[in-house]
């Protein structure tokens, strides 16, 4: 598969062979509940918080890690359309509902399969990554490795603005079922990658998935 069709284009070359990935949902054949569940979870909300973060402005050349299905990516298309957009995902089934979802929007975005680990992207050509519930789904021992190679993609002074689950609110709050998977060290894991100004931008309680986290930092 491969090549232009409608708006979206989706390139499916696999660089470094296959790798295990944990899906959206866990199993594969929930792929189709992901959407429905994410709306009602309301899940939009946190991705608004994200790209009023990122201010994109025009030209800017935007990578998604992890874009899953798209709607985050679909979303930044929209927020500010001047800019180049670019998901990337380990599942070929759920970037071809992104790019159903992209043509059925006239939104021109670039969907390619790949991993976080392993970006099959120049050095230094991003100027902003996003990351939305992806780095839970890395295993704790990959995690350096994506996030070095996030750095290496984002040019000298580009932004990574992520969020995922972990942190705890100012009452403390979280939740049972995040906590095995949380990212709680996400400041240590960026710093330790070489980003600079690493910052927790905001922590905020969701009643399904407990605690989760904004971060910014500069490459
Ligand atoms: C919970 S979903 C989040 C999707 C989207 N970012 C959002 O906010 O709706 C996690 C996504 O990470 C992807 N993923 C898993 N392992 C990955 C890896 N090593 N590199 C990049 N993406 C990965 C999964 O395929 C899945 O689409």
């Amino acid at each position: 598969m491969g090549g232009t069709t409608g708006s979206a284009r989706l390139r499916t070359a696999v660089t470094g062979g296959e790798r295990d990935f944990l899906p959206g949902m866990r199993q594969a054949w929930l792929l189709p509940l992901y959407d429905p569940i994410t709306r009602l979870a309301g899940v939009g909300r946190v991705h608004r918080r994200l790209l009023d973060q990122a201010a994109l402005r025009p030209g800017q050349r935007v990578l998604e890690i992890g874009c899953g299905t798209g709607n985050l990516l679909l979303a930044a298309k929209r927020a500010q359309p001047e800019a180049v957009v670019v998901g990337l995902d380990p599942d070929l089934a759920a970037l071809a509902r992104a790019h159903r979802k992209a043509r059925r929007r006239g939104l021109t975005v670039q969907l390619d399969r790949g991993h976080a680990e392993e970006l099959p992207y120049a050095d230094d050509g991003m100027d902003v990554v996003l990351s939305s519930f992806m780095l839970h789904h890395v295993p704790a021992d990959q995690r350096d490795a994506a996030v070095r190679e996030v750095l290496r993609v984002l040019r000298p002074g580009g932004a990574l603005h992520l969020v995922d689950v972990g942190g705890s609110d100012d009452r403390g709050h979280r939740h049972r079922f995040t906590r095995e998977h949380a990212v709680e060290d996400a400041p240590e894991l960026l710093a330790r990658a070489g980003f600079r100004d690493v910052a927790a931008t905001g922590t905020h309680v969701h009643r399904l998935f407990g605690a989760y986290t904004l971060y910014r930092a500069t490459g």
